[in-house]
């Protein structure tokens, strides 16, 4: 759940009241800048700070020096086809970071059913045929200017990933460099990504595109019982 706004301790409590009601589950709870009342109500329900989540921004397009080698060369996400060797990848490259490593085919499926999802915005490259990175984007075109913070639509990298097998070889960067290629053809003029505040790898990558942080929200997780 991500608080806009923010809760008081009985309205968090309704919300995890909530979630007991439908059988509990894990919780990841994400608070632009949690006041004392708000810490206070997540620890009291048993959950834990974890690292912060970071917004980033660039305008669009990325410098004209950020561009992809000749022979760097991708195809689009087949919807069906390519579902399980996808979560296979995704699973090893967010090994560390279960929220995202651990999807389900139930939970690609709902995600490729979203209204927003456009294959040819979903990257994948291989290597001898088998899958090694993916940059997957998202089209913004909402008038949530409370969101974005300026009104306009906005081009997300919504999940990448490369196979650790196939760290450091650039292939992370020229991925970045194709979703937001991508995204600054369909005529999108920010370009935007959340990633961990510990995520050092993906942070210097993307700082080396241009990207600079815009704001944070403190992560709060932990296991909500279906009983009180
Ligand atoms: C982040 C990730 C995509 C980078 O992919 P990669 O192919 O290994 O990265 P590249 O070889 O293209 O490196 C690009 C830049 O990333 C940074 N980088 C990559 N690995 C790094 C590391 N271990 N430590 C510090 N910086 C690192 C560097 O700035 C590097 O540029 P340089 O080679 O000029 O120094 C990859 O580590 C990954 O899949 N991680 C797990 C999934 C993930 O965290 N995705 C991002 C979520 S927002």
């Amino acid at each position: 759940m991500r608080s806009h706004e923010h809760v008081s301790a009985a309205e968090f409590a309704e919300a995890i009241a909530s979630i007991r009601a439908d059988g509990g589950g894990s919780v990841r709870w994400f608070v632009h800048q949690p006041t004392a009342e708000e810490v206070a109500a997540a620890t009291q329900h048993g959950l834990q700070r974890e690292a912060s989540l970071l917004h980033m921004r660039c305008a669009l397009p990325l410098g004209a020096q950020h561009q992809v080698a000749a022979d760097f060369v991708t195809r689009p996400f087949r919807p069906g086809h390519d579902n399980e060797a996808w979560l296979a990848l995704n699973a090893r490259a967010f090994a560390a970071h279960p929220e995202q490593g651990d999807w389900t085919l139930e939970v690609l499926a709902e995600r490729l059913a979203e209204p927003w999802f456009d294959a040819n915005g979903f990257f994948i490259y291989e290597v001898a045929g088998a899958m090694a990175g993916f940059c997957w984007t998202k089209v913004h075109d909402h008038t949530h200017a409370h969101d974005s913070g300026h009104g306009e639509p906005e081009g997300e990298i919504f999940v990448i990933g490369v196979d650790p097998a196939h760290h450091g070889k650039g292939l992370g960067r020229a991925l970045t460099i194709t979703g937001f290629a991508h995204l600054a053809a369909a005529g999108l003029r920010h370009g935007m990504l959340y990633v961990a505040g510990n995520n050092t790898a993906a942070i210097k990558l993307y700082e080396s595109l241009g990207m600079s942080t815009a704001d944070g929200d403190d992560v709060f997780v932990g296991v909500v019982s279906q009983y009180a």
